[in-house]
Parts: structure tokens; C-alpha cells; sequence
């Protein structure tokens, strides 16, 4: 939500800034911004509605040989996006980036305007005129202008702060919003995310909630809000340039659904024994004592990570005979007056690790003695390294708004952590087997379905373009299967697709059909298979144009399209018939011409509230 990128060096500030913001698009791209400084302090500020590119072509028109600057790709919270609305906003001699938000700005504005002139409706620009009150023209350091300022700040924030007269320093800080800096040769860069460090250094210092950094081309010097120096953890960036490129795809969402066999293979590497029939899952930390003693799990998530999460929770019922378990959303959990049981354990679910609801969660979730354990794709990120243990998804990145590949490990993981539990309790591995023998066979059997569908699917995409409206159908696991691919087509075709589990059908849904929604099965052949198939006739008998999907054989009712899975699974199928969700929400927002990987709205990485 919102990206940062910022240069201190000896190269062309322009061109790391514009490379930065388009692999930080991902988090906001409704209009960008840079401004670069020369050496005597002159500032260059160029901004644009729309995305990168727009701006691109602004910068390629006021070329700068500047070797200082900050940039800022803008996801809307405060004011309407427009060129005023974009970062950097200036206040007296400093300009400013920031992601979060200042949430008493109001007062504050209220207080400042006497001062400055409000040029934008954003809270980012009432922080920079708090910062240049502080600042009194250079009289008193930009650090500790921007330390006073921040005291005074209720919210969430990530911030890059330059002053004309000092134009060799930017300053830093974050509370609640990503900020890494990149150690170079001579050079010192800023990013919200790692991505926009790649091919520059793989050295990074990940600075925390209430540090300020006062950053130069070769120094880095860290202190608190209260003014303590910290010193600086250098870490090695582990993601390599090919993972965040396109690879020959049009778009990074089909990449990411064609890369399953192999992010999910990642998931699994070294956690599966298929000789014991058993998953080993060195992250949480918990020893078998207390996975013994687990009576309620809460799965916390937002979006996809909460389908997920919904998903293995009907899996895990499946296998443990004495454990509660509640898949919650985030933001609604967070305001929740939730009764938590002794001997609850929480899993935090997120594939950023940073979004703001469920950061939120797991801090209460902590507060309350709870203890927590990240299912988390992104390495190093806040949620990650505040969760007591956790199990890294290892998916590679994600970039793409709608998240895909995340879901199946994330699934996956939250399986497998569901299997270790069972094992210490002493569950009979003749139960936990089969699962165990699935998930491994899970990455082969994913592979075999991209290899054979996505003709089948494009052709019933286009097909189903020129509906209004879809409803996704599915009882039991694939119900939270049907949710996430009803997600997944309306975010990025804008279809406006609803999922209700099948048996509910009588109790309202069946109301709806009619020529302008089409209705999407998902339809295992498990035990309610009967019982789902009864739904479908319901449909059927209002006129209904279905699709279903099933790795039943035997499958016959004339229904409109049917998408036959050839299978070995038994429990596990629903998770692959969420793969052909994925593809049909690719190729039908393809063939209606929308931008896949940047849906309009959204963000894929929502640190704001
Ligand atoms: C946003 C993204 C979704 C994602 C959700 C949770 O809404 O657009 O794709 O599922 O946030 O994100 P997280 O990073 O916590 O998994």
C-alpha cells in the first residue's frame, strides 16, 4: 500500500527511483511521484496521475544528473488521486514520501495552518508541514526534526524526508509500514520492499517500528524515538532478480499460477518423511508437549489468506478429534470481544507479512498471552519477525495483485501444521497417511493439470465474458474454494461473483438465477457428493447456466459446460479444482481486455486500515 523508494549515491537518482517504483507498483498505482536534488540543493519534483509509466515519460522529458532523491507510488487513502494528491509534498525547504496514515491530521492541520499553505487533501503533507515547523529552516538537524514530529503523530507511517539545504541526507523512519535500506558501494538505497533493491546490493538493514535512520551514500546511522542509537543489523536479501520478473509470461499472474508445481514443491521441501508418513515442521517451536496440549486454534487472515486458512481448517477437523478451530478475519477479529480459551495457539496468515489488520491481530493475539505462529510467504517481514514461531510458505515472491500460488502453500503449510499437531497427540498414522501421501503428490498432480487445461479453460472463459454476475458453489472444503475463486474473479475482472456453500442454495440464493449469472461448481467426488449434486439439479431446474468442475467420471447431468479433472486425489482435489478458479478469473478478465496485474482499487500489500 503505497511504495518508497529513495537514492543516496553517486549514479543517476532518476533512474533507480523510476526502476524502484515499477517493482513497487504492486502496492499502489493510482498516481507516482520523484523528486531528485544537485548538489547545491536545487530540487527537481515530478509527479503524475496513473501509473509509473505516465510518470516515466514526464521524467524522460526533464532528464536530472541528480545523485540524491526519493519517489513514492500512491494507493489513495486521503484525497482523490491527482497530481496534487502525489508524493513528494513539499513544506518550506523539505520534501517528503510517506505510506500509512496520519490518523490525527485533521488536528493537526487545524494547528499548521497559520504556517503553511496546504497545497493537497493528503495527511502525508500535514507530516511534512509538522516536520518543517520543527525544522525551522535548518536551524535544528532533519532527524530530530522528524523525531519531534513523529511524537506528536498517532497513526501508521514509512517515510523518506530530504531538505534542499542538506540534499547529501535523507531520513527515514517507520512505524507500522516496510522500510529497507540497501547498503551499496558509495550508495545508499531506500525501499518500501526488498523487489526495488535486486540488482543494486543483497546487503539490507530492515529498520523497526520507532527507529529513524539519518542515511548518507556510505553511513547509516540508527536511533529510536527517544534518541537511543541502534546499532544495525545487516542482512542478506535472499531472492534472486529472475523471481520477480515476468519469464517469458504477458502477465505475472499466470506466471504465478503456472509456477505452483515449484513454489509448492518449495512449501514442502524437507517437511514431508514418505517412508514414516509424516510432516516435520521445524519453525513454530513448539515442542510435542505443547502441540499436545492445543485445544482451540485461531487461523487470523485477510483476503486469500483467510480463505485459506478457512480452507485447512475443515482439513484439519478432519484428522484431530480435540481441537476447536476458528479461521477468522482479521479486520473483523481485531474489534472482536473474543473469548480466548486456555491453551490456544493462533496462526497468523499473511503472504506480505505486513498487512495492517492482521499485524493488528497478532499483536493483541500476543498481548494476551496467545501464542502466535506466522504462515508467512515474505522473508523478513514484520509479521514474520514478530510471531513467537512460524513456518515460512517459501513461495517466492508474489507480485501479482491476486494472490495465487500463495494460496495453495499457504493451504498446504496450514495442513501440514494441522498433521503435527495430530502426530502429537498421538493420532494413528493410518489416519494422518493419506494426507501426508496427497500433499506430496499435490505439486505432481498440479502439474499435470496445467499441462492439459488452460486451452479448456480459455475457451470456457470466453464463454462466460459477457456475464454480470457469477455464483460459486461448493460444500464442505471446497466451499472456502468456492470463495476464494469467487474473490479471485470479481478482483480482477470486476464480475460481481458471490460464493455460498451448495446446501444453502434454498435458503436465498436460488432466487438469482436467472440469464444474466452463470454458476460455478465446484463438485468432488467425496461424500456429500450426492448431496451436491441435488444443488446443482436445483439450479438446473431454475434454468441455470452451470459450469461445474469434478474428477468424478461418472459425472452426466446436462449441465451447461463441464470441466472433468483426471485425479488420483481423494481429499485434496478441491484444492486443485481451485487452480481452474485461477485460470478461468486469468483468462476472462484477459479476454475482456482489463489490466490483470493491477487490478483498479486495489493494492496487493494493505498496511493501512
Ligand atoms: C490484499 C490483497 C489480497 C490478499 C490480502 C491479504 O487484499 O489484494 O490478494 O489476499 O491483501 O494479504 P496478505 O499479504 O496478508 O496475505
Amino acid at each position: 500500500m503505497c511504495g518508497i523508494v529513495g537514492y543516496v549515491g553517486k549514479k543517476n537518482a532518476q533512474d533507480f527511483l523510476i526502476s524502484g517504483l515499477k517493482r513497487l507498483e504492486y502496492r499502489g498505482y493510482d498516481s507516482a511521484g520523484i523528486v531528485t536534488f544537485d548538489a547545491k540543493g536545487k530540487a527537481t519534483l515530478l509527479r503524475s496521475k496513473g501509473k509509473i509509466s505516465d510518470l516515466e515519460t514526464k521524467v524522460a522529458k526533464n532528464k536530472r544528473t541528480d545523485t540524491v532523491g526519493i519517489g513514492h507510488t500512491r494507493w489513495a487513502t486521503h484525497g482523490e488521486p491527482s497530481e496534487r494528491n502525489a508524493h513528494p509534498h513539499k513544506a518550506g525547504k523539505i520534501y517528503l514520501v510517506h505510506n500509512g496514515i496520519i490518523e490525527n491530521y485533521k488536528e493537526l492541520k487545524s494547528k499548521l495552518e497559520k504556517f503553511h499553505t496546504f497545497a493537497s487533501d493528503t495527511d502525508s503533507e500535514v507530516l511534512a508541514a509538522l516536520i518543517n515547523h520543527f525544522y525551522l529552516d535548518g536551524e535544528y538537524p532533519l532527524s530530530n526534526a522528524v523525531v519531534q514530529a513523529l511524537k506528536l503523530v498517532h497513526g501508521t507511517y514509512g517515510i523518506a524526508v530530504v531538505s534542499e539545504l542538506k540534499p547529501t541526507e535523507v531520513v527515514v523512519a517507520r512505524s507500522g509500514s516496510p522500510l529497507v535500506i540497501g547498503i551499496g558501494h558509495g550508495e545508499t538505497l531506500i525501499a518500501s520492499d526488498a523487489s526495488a533493491l535486486l540488482g543494486h546490493t543483497k546487503k539490507a538493514i530492515y529498520l523497526n517500528d520507532g527507529e529513524v535512520a539519518s542515511i548518507t551514500a556510505d553511513s547509516v546511522e540508527i536511533k529510536t524515538l527517544d534518541s537511543q542509537p541502534v546499532s544495525a543489523k545487516v542482512e542478506t536479501i535472499k531472492t534472486d532478480l529472475a523471481a520477480i520478473q515476468k519469464g517469458g509470461y504477458d502477465h505475472f499472474l499466470l506466471k504465478e499460477i503456472m509456477e505452483q508445481p515449484a513454489s509448492l514443491t518449495e512449501t514442502l521441501r524437507g517437511r514431508i518423511n514418505l517412508i514414516e508418513k509424516t510432516v516435520h515442521l521445524g519453525g513454530p517451536n513448539l515442542s510435542d508437549k505443547e502441540l499436545k496440549s492445543i485445544k482451540h486454534l485461531i487461523i487470523v487472515g485477510c483476503g486469500t489468506a483467510y480463505h485459506a486458512g478457512m480452507l485447512a481448517s475443515y482439513y484439519i477437523e478432519q484428522f484431530t478429534n480435540d481441537i476447536t478451530i476458528e479461521p477468522v478475519m482479521a479486520s473483523e477479529y481485531r474489534y472482536r470481544h473474543a473469548h480466548i480459551p486456555d491453551h490456544t495457539v493462533a496462526l497468523i496468515v499473511s503472504q506480505s507479512g505486513e498487512t495492517a489488520d492482521t499485524l493488528a491481530c497478532l499483536r493483541d493475539l500476543k498481548s494476551q498471552g496467545v501464542k502466535t505462529i506466522g504462515i508467512v510467504n515474505a522473508i523478513g517481514s514484520t509479521i514474520a519477525r514478530e510471531v513467537d514461531g512460524g513456518t515460512y510458505i517459501h513461495a517466492g515472491p508474489e507480485i501479482s495483485v491476486a494472490s495465487t500460488k500463495a494460496f495453495t502453500s499457504q493451504a498446504v503449510a496450514m495442513i501440514m501444521f494441522g498433521l503435527t499437531i495430530a502426530e502429537a497427540k498421538g493420532i494413528k498414522n493410518s489416519f494422518i497417511a493419506p494426507y501426508v501421501e496427497e500433499i506430496a503428490a499435490l505439486p505432481n498432480e498440479i502439474d499435470n493439470l496445467l499441462q492439459t487445461l488452460p486451452d479448456t479453460i480459455k475457451a470456457l472463459a470466453e464463454k462466460y465474458k459477457s456475464y454480470d454476475h457469477a455464483i460459486y458453489l461448493g460444500r464442505d472444503v471446497s466451499y472456502p474454494a468456492a470463495l476464494e475463486g469467487a474473490l479471485k474473479l470479481k478482483e480482477i475482472s470486476y464480475i460481481d461473483a458471490n460464493a455460498y456453500p451448495t446446501g444453502e442454495l434454498k435458503h436465498g440464493p436460488l432466487a438469482l438465477i436467472d440469464d444474466r449469472f452463470f454458476e460455478f461448481v465446484l463438485l468432488p467426488k467425496d461424500n456429500l457428493y450426492d448431496k451436491s449434486i441435488s444443488g446443482v439439479q436445483e439450479v438446473l431446474a431454475r434454468g441455470g447456466h452451470v459450469v461445474v468442475i469434478t474428477n468424478s467420471a461418472e459425472f452426466s447431468l446436462p449441465v451447461d459446460n463441464v470441466i472433468k479433472i483426471t485425479t488420483s486425489l481423494k481429499l485434496l482435489a478441491p484444492i486443485l479444482m481451485n487452480l481452474v478458479s485461477q485460470l478461468f478469473a486469468y483468462y476472462i478478465t484477459t479476454a475482456k481486455g482489463f489490466n490483470v496485474d493491477q487490478p483498479r482499487n486495489l493494492a496487493k500489500s494493505v498496511t493501512v486500515e
